[in-house]
């Protein structure tokens, strides 16, 4: 399968926001769209997303995953961009009826179809640079994934950052391109300098999350993230990974960490640390780099409990395990 996101199912969901009125939603081609190069969305980054998937069960009936949430955090992102909002049933039905579109092109697991809602400001005034755009287009793009892990587990190294954050504290919440491209120039220098995979972002010590994933620390029993605020996105896999580690008898610590803890916890033997998101799901990490050191995590490899966690998770995505928290929605029957 090509690389992640990088092909495109043909069609895609799309509603446009104009003079007060959201359209109805049709099916149109995803080739392109036509845009104003004085676009809002082009100058001043009015544009949210997100991200979730859809799974094929093994009788051939369609669910996506946790639906609701990603909805909720889209509508959360319109308003804190101040993008025109629209009613969650709207963002709804469109990821039903792109969906219904592709029935054929769902793949089984552990490949899904992951679902790119997309929001962005589209009035043509390059005088806005302080004010919102009064149009806007909300579109729906599909893209078949495959298993991410596919050349086996690898543990990834991260680089702590403190000294710079992944975005402007207020913005943190907001899942917005803007934020991706604040974080890109670290990431990037990490990559270079460190050989790191990703950035673990801890402005001032405080451990918050990499460019695009959550952190989560696992301890033995216990298990160590940052609690909610506006600093970070609030994944929909950390809160089903604690829900999941909640179930398990484990105990969940969602509070302040600081990378003196998180070192001093890291190399003892037994030690985990992952990172949570709807591509990876829960993604190994073996290393933390900090001020020039390489600290190994437990014995550096995939641990155990990350693995478990994520197989249960994987387990009730796929249909194979009971989905106690009604975290499945089925959209299409076999
Ligand atoms: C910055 C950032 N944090 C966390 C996450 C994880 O969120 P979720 O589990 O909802 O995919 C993502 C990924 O989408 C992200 O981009």
């Amino acid at each position: 399968m090509a690389a992640f996101g990088t092909q495109f199912m043909p069609n895609m969901a799309v509603a446009t926001f104009k003079d007060n009125a959201w359209s109805n939603p049709q099916i149109v081609s995803s080739n392109s769209i036509s845009l104003h190069p004085g676009a809002h969305v082009l100058h001043y980054a009015s544009t949210c997303f997100e991200g979730l998937k859809a799974f094929k069960h093994e009788d051939g009936s369609v669910y996506v995953f946790r639906m609701d949430r990603n909805i909720a955090r889209m509508q959360q992102s319109t308003e804190l961009l101040h993008l025109p909002k629209f009613p969650a049933e709207l963002l709804e039905g469109m990821i039903l009826s792109s969906l219904a579109d592709v029935v054929n092109d769902i793949p089984a697991p552990p490949s899904s179809m992951y679902i790119r809602p997309t929001h962005i400001g589209t009035e043509a005034a390059i005088g806005k640079a302080a004010s919102p755009s009064n149009s806007s287009m909300l579109y729906v793009l599909l893209s078949q994934v495959g298993a991410y892990f596919s050349g086996g587990d690898v543990a990834l190294r991260l680089l702590i950052e403190e000294d710079s954050m992944r975005c402007a504290a207020h913005m943190g919440m907001i899942k917005s391109g803007g934020n991706y491209a604040s974080a890109m120039g670290p990431i990037l220098r990490a990559k270079e300098k460190y050989q790191a995979d990703q950035v673990l972002f801890c402005p001032q010590g405080d451990v918050q999350e990499t460019g695009a994933a959550n952190f989560i620390l696992i301890d033995g029993n216990e298990v160590i993230t940052k609690s909610l605020d506006s600093s970070f996105l609030h994944g929909v896999t950390r809160d089903s990974i604690l829900t999941i580690a909640r179930d398990l008898g484990m105990d969940v610590q969602e509070r302040a960490l600081s990378v003196e803890e998180l070192l001093d916890r890291a190399s003892k033997p037994g030690c985990e640390a992952a990172l949570s998101g709807t591509a990876a799901v829960l993604a190994p990490v073996g290393t933390l780099i900090h001020e020039g050191k390489e600290h190994v995590i437990g014995n550096g490899k995939p641990g155990p409990t990350t693995l478990k966690l994520r197989a249960t998770l994987n387990e009730i995505q796929w249909g194979k395990r009971e989905d106690s928290h009604g975290w499945l929605r089925q959209v299409i029957k076999a």
